[in-house]
């Protein structure tokens, strides 16, 4: 794998000899993947900027693409290629994806950081009618050398999965987790049901995960992530952590809670845990 440390309007990460982040202006970390055959790409981003061109440099090996979830800032590239791997259950949100939902999106971003919002003449990727590939929960992708395990960890959306290394130990994980995951099912039946979702990944593979790659924090997450979001949504169902109003949620007009305070808008929870939740409380 080759890289630059800028390249057009993404900056690369490199985290093993074989995993590459790159990080997109939405604050959306898509992951190369080189084996000794065959190469993937883990989510194509907010679509803005050529990020084909990206991976090309990269890369010379055949490329497969594959999606964590149908959210508009991890398909937005999805169409500089004809084809990509999706959770059938995410087609709906895929199909919902615009070039004007995503710089509405960005819009939401550059407001809630303070920052001028990006004119509408900026370099996002035009929707276009590409195929989409079925994914499901055991499909294996053969890189020659490395293997990559698709884990389904519904929650955030019903169709999002992760990608398990057994040799490193790694999951990456999309939005399924992350510092402050969003929960897709209003109310209780939501958080229980991800509670289920969390346990069942962690009895099959708490004990061989090494790190953790999510998708918007670049760098990798201890093992921790897993437990303290675990922690996070049995402390709500058990009335231990009543919940705060998420600042992020009256950004875009829904009404989200969030299990604990957070400090900053990276995530971090004022108790020193790694995952917090939010989820809409109706
Ligand atoms: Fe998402
Ligand atoms: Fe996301």
């Amino acid at each position: 794998m080759r890289i630059k440390g800028i390249m057009g309007y993404f900056v690369t990460y490199p985290v093993t000899k074989r995993i590459c982040r790159i990080f997109g202006i939405g604050q959306e970390v898509m992951t190369l993947i080189e084996g000794d055959e065959k190469a993937l790409l883990f989510d194509t981003g907010m679509g803005y900027g050529n990020l084909r061109q990206v991976v090309e440099y990269m890369t010379d090996k055949p490329l497969e693409v594959v999606i964590s979830h149908g959210h508009g800032d991890h398909v937005g590239g999805s169409y500089l290629w004809d084809e990509v791997y999706l959770n059938e259950k995410d087609w709906d949100l895929f199909h919902r994806d615009t070039r004007e939902g995503r710089i509405s999106t960005m819009n939401v971003l550059m407001d809630q950081r303070g920052y001028d919002r990006l004119t509408d003449n900026e370099p996002y990727v035009e929707v276009r009618d590409i195929r989409l590939k079925p994914l499901n929960e055991g499909d294996v992708f053969h890189l020659g050398g490395y293997d990559l395990e698709v884990v389904a960890l519904p929650g955030h959306t019903p169709g999002s999965v992760m990608l398990w290394n057994e040799d490193d130990g790694v999951v990456l994980c999309g939005d399924a987790i992350c510092r402050h995951t969003l929960l897709s099912v209003p109310g209780r039946a939501g958080l229980e049901f991800y509670r289920d979702q969390l346990r069942g990944f962690l009895d099959k593979y708490g004990d061989r995960l090494n790190f953790v790659l999510s998708s918007h924090n670049p760098s990798p997450e201890q093992p921790k992530i897993f437990y303290d979001t675990l922690e996070s949504v049995e402390g709500v169902l058990s009335g231990k952590y009543k919940g705060y109003p998420d600042a992020f949620g009256k950004l875009i007009g829904i009404p989200l809670m969030a299990a604990k305070e957070e400090v900053g808008l990276e995530g971090f929870c004022k108790d020193g845990g790694l995952g917090n939740i939010t989820w809409i409380d109706r």
